[in-house]
């Protein structure tokens, strides 16, 4: 190996050679990528990170000697995924040309080849498809990543993390660390323990962000502050949930919602750029992102992440059906009489969309007892529906048979439905109506291709959700809970709300919502001493309970804190909408599976008891 690598390095990657470097000698590493013997020829196409170069070893290559002779035997035992050195001329590929190749014009006729190492036979091939079951992917993750997409994703990241850090830099932020091991506080997002052997018995928790700190960091007077920042949440995985993720972490002193939206607006504007080639200033002439009030995204989207690409907006119809006390549909009757009382948080409500009449000729009956089964998975009882005709009568619906005319004129106003448009109601429990609402929406217009199933279809509808309540109702425990943390600024307006009416009270809280995908979060934080003392107390938290869990950050604030914000983007987020892949396994290098294991290294793994020892950690075997 000697000769390769320290006399004779690599002059050019695998994709690079063109018609201009024809009659050169060069030098290439790579893989073997393909293998042909064609007799007189073996041909391989020789890949490296950067693409594919065709090599020829051809033994009858005139003017160099034995060379050929030796590297066209010692090519005969090459296969997929040797690792090898070659030297050779650049040649011509004259009428075989390959147009889909950069370097298809020309081959690299070998003179002198070395195998820096063989490989077995690959559990699975390096192309650009596979059928290949995810599972084996993971196990041999290192092969995989060999594989062209996976090298363009994460190359993808590389370019986010270096525009981050340089559009960070030149707007005066400093990029400073914060501690993975802190202390473990209830609330939030479930943490990762772990033991420590220097305090036997106690834990530290791996950090879920860095909230704390970074808001120390304002205390300390850095002003502006950001990391990218591995984070850690033992919560149930989904598509867009992964136990171990990255933020791009921000926060500023002296700032107010809007500056913040605007710094990350400029970041955002940059990584389209670099990263697609978009310009957004096409999408949004301002260089602003539209807003979107909390109440009016649950509202007419079921959640606080919208994805506005399309319409099929909801209707609550739960007034008018009160109005007309349930206007003789027991069911309705059933949500009308509950709220005799007045709405609360705790009301039913009765939800509805409509599938305007050119798609609602696309759903045949099979269709809709497929949706019912979708809602029924979701825990509703059933999808009720109607389809409108002429006269805005009901047809095809349960509900038609008792319903009065006058609600049913009445919900056809509201809804704006017209002849041939299909309905969908559900009621009951706020909650699960707004996600069965919310799902179905998406659902839909998944299979009435108004979306794609999968990625972005070029298209990027980014969204500012703003202004939700401060508490939201702990129906488990019957109090009111903070609905993000308990250090969010209230609006100066609803402060006196606190002791009052605790469920108007809004706050300077937003998420940054792309495609329906909440890809940020953030809040401009409550600095003031009195107001987060009479927060904590309508969240029912006492003093001493407050000490318990933030006295640092109680001390911190009371020696001057400057008023400040921020906000976090799910890196890995970004990245999958950016490159449309479907699920955060595909853009994070070693994901860990949907039950959270690592299939590669076996990870989470057993322990020795002597390790258990030493923690005073007992593990204890459920049945
Ligand atoms: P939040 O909890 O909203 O805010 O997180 C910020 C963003 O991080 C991403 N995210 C995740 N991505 C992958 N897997 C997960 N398990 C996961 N959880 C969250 C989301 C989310 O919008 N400290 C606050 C930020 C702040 O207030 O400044 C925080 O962590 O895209």
């Amino acid at each position: 190996m000697a000769r390769f690598i320290d006399e004779l390095k690599r002059t050019h990657h695998d994709a690079e050679l063109r018609a201009e470097h024809i009659g050169q000698t060069v030098v290439l590493f790579g893989w073997c990528a393909s293998y042909r013997d064609h007799g007189g020829c073996v041909f391989v196409d020789l890949r490296d990170r950067e693409g594919i170069t065709q090599l020829v070893f051809d033994p009858d290559l005139k003017g160099q000697g034995d060379g050929p002779i030796t590297a066209h035997r010692g090519a005969q035992a090459l296969r997929s995924e040797w690792v090898i050195g070659i030297r050779g001329v650049v040649l011509s590929r004259g009428t075989n040309k390959n147009a889909r190749l950069g370097t298809g014009d020309i081959e690299v006729h070998v003179v002198e080849l070395e195998v820096f190492n063989k490989s077995d036979t690959p559990p699975f091939e390096i192309v650009d498809k596979l059928d290949t079951s995810e599972e084996k992917r993971l196990q041999y993750r290192y092969l995989d990543l060999r594989r062209a997409p996976l090298q363009k994703t994460l190359r993808v990241r590389h370019r986010i993390h270096q525009e981050t850090r340089s559009y960070f830099d030149t707007q005066g932020f400093l990029e400073l660390e914060t501690p993975v091991l802190v202390k473990y506080t209830p609330g939030g997002a479930r943490n990762f323990l772990v033991p420590s052997r220097m305090s036997p018995g106690k834990f530290y928790a791996l950090a879920e962000s860095p909230q704390l700190f970074k808001q120390l960091y304002m205390v300390a007077g850095f002003e502006k502050y950001f990391q990218i920042v591995k984070c850690f949440r033992d919560e149930d995985l989904r598509v867009d949930r992964q136990p171990e993720f990255t933020q791009i972490d921000v926060e500023m002193s002296f700032v107010n919602q809007d500056d913040v939206f605007r710094v990350m607006e400029g970041l955002i504007f940059r990584i389209w750029n670099v990263v697609l080639g978009i310009d957004l200033h096409t999408l949004y002439p301002t260089g602003r992102f539209p807003q979107m009030p909390f109440t009016e995204s649950m509202e007419r989207y079921g959640n606080d992440k919208p994805d506005v690409r399309f319409g099929l907006p909801h209707t609550d119809l739960t007034s008018l059906v009160a109005e007309h006390q349930g206007g003789g549909v027991p069911l309705f009757k059933a949500v009308a009489d509950k709220l005799a009382g007045g709405r609360t948080e705790l009301s039913d409500i009765v939800k509805g969309i409509v599938i305007p009449s050119q798609y609602a000729s696309k759903i045949s009956r099979a269709d809709l007892e497929k949706l019912e089964e979708y809602v029924k998975g979701m825990g509703s009882k059933g999808l009720a529906r109607a389809k409108v005709d002429g006269d805005g009568g009901w047809v095809q619906s349960p509900l038609a048979k008792t319903i009065t005319s006058s609600l049913r004129l009445a919900i056809n106003a509201a809804m704006g439905a017209k002849e041939g448009d299909l309905l969908f109601f559900q009621f009951g429990k706020a909650s699960t109506v707004q996600t069965v609402m919310a799902n179905l929406r998406v659902h839909l217009a998944k299979k009435l291709g108004l979306i794609p199933e999968v990625g972005h279809g070029g298209k990027f509808e980014f969204l500012w959700v703003v202004n939700p309540p401060l508490f939201e109702y702990d129906e488990e425990h019957k109090t009111w809970a903070a609905a993000h943390h308990a250090f969010t600024r209230p609006h100066d307006d609803c402060v006196d709300l606190l002791e009052t009416d605790p469920s108007r009270v809004l706050c300077y809280r937003y998420d940054l919502v792309l495609n329906g995908f909440e890809i940020g979060g953030g809040s401009i934080r409550l600095h003031n001493p009195d107001v987060q003392a009479r927060v904590f107390r309508a969240l029912g938290i006492s003093d001493e309970e407050a000490r318990q869990k933030f006295g640092f950050l109680l001390d911190a604030l009371r020696f001057g804190a400057p008023p400040h914000g921020g906000i976090a983007i799910g890196m890995d987020r970004l990245a999958m909408l950016l490159s449309g892949a479907d699920s955060l396994r595909d853009v994070i290098p070693f994901p860990k599976t949907q039950k959270g294991t690592d299939l590669m290294t076996d990870a989470p793994g057993r322990v020795s008891p002597e390790q258990l020892v030493e923690l005073r950690v007992k593990v204890i075997d459920l049945p």
